[in-house]
């Protein structure tokens, strides 16, 4: 197995995701920018041994990451058919007892191809002897074909830290769209594997993204902000709108929530004290969604700290930057017993 690894993160935070690796696995070798949030890290073990360690780090700015098999040089000539004889290559890594499916990411403006194109034209020839799952694969070949080369990986799903290629995750604007704020929601309760039920809190309601889905997984949901919520939420049976501050809200609050989520925009300091007053209100089975928002050039030493604060009251259960984060980072925790 190689001991290189291709990490993925927001464009820009490439250092950052480097500093993350570095704790895991001090000393790296090479590390090569392919392409904008896309690093290829060769590190000074087996990528065997490094990703027995990654559930022990709270990686908070890399999305994805998968180990590099092989690679080769983008010949232009037939990218499908050149694709396809570097993955029949290296079938010896795929593991017959495992469904799969391809990701493929295509990094190069010159090609027109669509990764769809590859991955179908791959997995129609795999199809006899692997068994293909799209929805839920246990095993991912991931194609990244760059400016001049093409990289092979292939791995666990589960050590990949997204299902999405690139942790890309991408969500349909359904007919019934509040906000962009709502992919953050959907993303934290897929990526984190997240279950939502009970009573819900939400803070920082408007204009009601993140209060509409909690609604379709809780019995009620107290949605509390200032600002008013779409209006198709006032016509919801189990939506109540507090128009006030959060914390005004928490001066009478009596009641008990199984879930709490904040979405505040405000300094992550006082949204932290916000949360740790909202610990009484928490019932046994509980869950909190928030997110930190970072000032841009303090990411991760912000990131850092504000969790270390949230630990003295809370167990953290995830915490990343999501593909739908905008300096910020989506943490989820509980109440400490
Ligand atoms: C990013 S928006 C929330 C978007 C929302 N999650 C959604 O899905 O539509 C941030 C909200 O925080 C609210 N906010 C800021 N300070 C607040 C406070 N002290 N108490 C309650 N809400 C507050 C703002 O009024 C604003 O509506």
């Amino acid at each position: 197995m190689s001991n290189r690894i291709i990490i993925t993160t927001e464009n820009g935070d490439e250092q950052i995701a480097l500093n993350e690796i570095k704790k895991i696995s001090p000393k790296p070798k090479n590390v090569s920018y392919l392409a904008k949030g896309i690093t290829l890290v060769e590190l000074d073990e087996l990528y065997s041994d490094f990703i027995k360690k990654v559930n022990n780090y709270n990686l908070i700015f890399i999305r994805h990451i998968i180990p590099i098999i092989t690679d080769a040089k983008l010949t232009y000539d037939n990218i499908i058919e050149q694709t396809l004889h570097i993955v029949n290559d290296n079938l010896c890594f795929l593991d017959k007892n495992l469904k799969f499916s391809i990701q493929t990411r295509i990094v190069n403006p010159h090609i027109t191809l669509k990764p769809f194109d590859i991955n179908t034209f791959i997995s129609d020839k795999l199809i006899g002897s692997y068994e293909m799952d799209v929805k839920n694969p246990e095993q991912i070949i991931s194609i990244l074909v760059c400016t001049d080369t093409i990289y092979i990986g292939i791995s666990l799903k589960k050590d990949n830290l997204s299902s999405w290629p690139g942790g890309n995750i991408r969500f349909e604007k359904k007919e019934n769209f509040i906000s962009r704020a709502e992919f953050k929601l959907l993303e934290a309760i897929q990526t984190f594997g997240l279950e939502l039920k009970g009573n819900a809190l939400d803070l920082g309601a408007a204009p009601g993204g993140w209060t509409k889905i909690l609604s379709g997984y809780c019995n009620s949901v107290t949605a509390v902000d200032p600002a008013g919520l779409h209006e198709s939420l006032y016509q919801s049976p189990n939506i109540i709108h507090k128009k006030m501050t959060a914390q005004e809200f928490f001066r009478s609050a009596t009641g008990k929530y199984d879930v709490i989520c904040n979405d505040m925009k405000m300094d992550t300091n006082e949204s932290i004290d916000i949360m740790a007053n909202a610990e009484k209100l928490l019932s046994k089975n509980n869950l909190c969604i928030m997110t930190l928002k970072l000032p841009a050039s303090k990411q991760q030493s912000r990131a850092t700290r504000s969790i270390e604060t949230l630990e003295k009251y809370f167990n953290i259960l995830h915490a990343r930057k999501l593909f739908h984060n905008r300096n910020e980072v989506t943490v989820a925790f509980n109440k400490k017993n």
